[in-house]
């Protein structure tokens, strides 16, 4: 794809080349990331965080991504605080907000307006998770830690074994993780729900289409047992009509370390895109292991900062004016 001035809106826009292409990117930016390095090669840009669904990693990662990069951000989070709670359209919102801003990253809780957003504007719009549909950014920094902990493991992403876990009807992490690995014709999934948070059929047709192992599972014990990585998901909550309906399913698919040393083989990685609810009805993903130095949410975290400013590197041009614009740090810096 033409990265220069592109919208960023669901993971079916990128081949490997492009894949490639964001995580070459995204290692080039660790110095700056680290603080070992900074760069204001995007002084001057304004970015605008629009997120009218919670978020803790999506809005705060790319705030810090713009800053780090020497743009400025500035932030909504609430749809009420807009004029789409007057009964503004979002082709209106879109018109305007793209004529004070240079990138725009949006999360809305209706699948599909992002990209109706973005269809009026004068500038990028980057998907920041759309209701159930997408979250393209998590997807990729997803990939990007995979690939990390498998090399770290000898191991390559063409012939990974992974388990997506808990609530992929509703989990648009799931979904924009499952399109990406479907570029890997010789992996192999296992899909582990309940019945009635089964992947969307469309996506388990998509991976029949490209003849990739999947099989279907309620069983998390069978679930973790030969893969390489586990992917957790929380029961999404907010997508349900309402909440008691949501709590039958939680707690159903949680993972702890007596679980896990019982039935993984050594060195399997967990992951899991956050937040984990870590209430103790649902717990899907265990305190007790956060020890373990398989447990690669954190990394993952890191990871996301690497991705999205690779993202706003390429669909700005700035990619290749990194280094020349690079200088010391002279402040004191303990990131590691
Ligand atoms: N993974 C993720 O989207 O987290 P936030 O909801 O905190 O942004």
């Amino acid at each position: 794809m033409e990265f220069l001035g592109s919208n960023i809106l669901s993971i079916d826009q990128f081949n490997r080349k492009d894949i490639d292409l964001i995580f070459k990117t995204a290692d080039s930016l660790f110095p700056f990331a680290s603080r070992q390095k900074i760069t204001r090669v995007l002084q001057g840009a304004i970015l605008s965080n629009m997120f009218f669904e919670p978020s803790t990693r999506t809005r705060i990662s790319f705030g810090s991504a713009f800053n780090m990069l020497g743009g400025e951000v500035r932030e909504t989070t609430e749809i009420e605080a807009t004029s789409l709670a007057k009964g503004e359209s979002l082709y209106d919102t879109s018109r305007v907000l793209s004529g004070y801003s240079d990138v725009i990253v949006m999360r809305h809780p209706l699948a599909g307006s992002v990209a109706e957003f973005a269809e009026a504007s004068r500038v990028p719009v980057i998907n920041g998770g759309d209701g159930d549909n997408e979250h393209p950014s998590q997807a990729l920094l997803d990939l990007f830690t995979i690939k990390k902990e498998l090399e770290s493991h000898n191991k390559e992403i063409d012939t990974a074994r992974i388990a997506l876990i808990g609530d992929l009807k509703f989990g648009r992490a799931a979904h924009s993780l499952c399109k990406i690995l479907m570029l890997y014709a010789n992996i192999s999934i296992k899909l582990v729900s309940p019945d009635k948070l089964k992947l969307p059929d469309f996506l388990i047709s998509e991976f029949e289409k490209k003849n990739i192992s999947i099989l279907e599972t309620q069983d998390i014990k069978e679930g973790i047992a030969d893969v390489d990585i586990i992917y957790m998901t929380r029961i999404q909550e907010e997508r349900f009509d309402n909440v008691s309906e949501a709590n039958k399913y939680k707690g159903l698919m949680s993972l702890n370390q007596k679980i896990y040393t019982k039935n993984c083989e050594p060195n399997t990685v967990i992951m899991h895109p956050l937040p984990r609810d870590s209430r103790k009805d649902a717990n899907e993903l265990d305190d007790d292991l956060n020890q373990n130095p398989n447990l690669a949410i954190y990394r993952q975290t890191d990871n996301g900062l690497l991705i999205r400013m690779a993202l706003f590197c390429l669909i700005l041009g700035v990619a290749d004016k990194i280094e020349s614009s690079a200088s010391s740090v002279s402040w004191f810096s303990n990131k590691s």
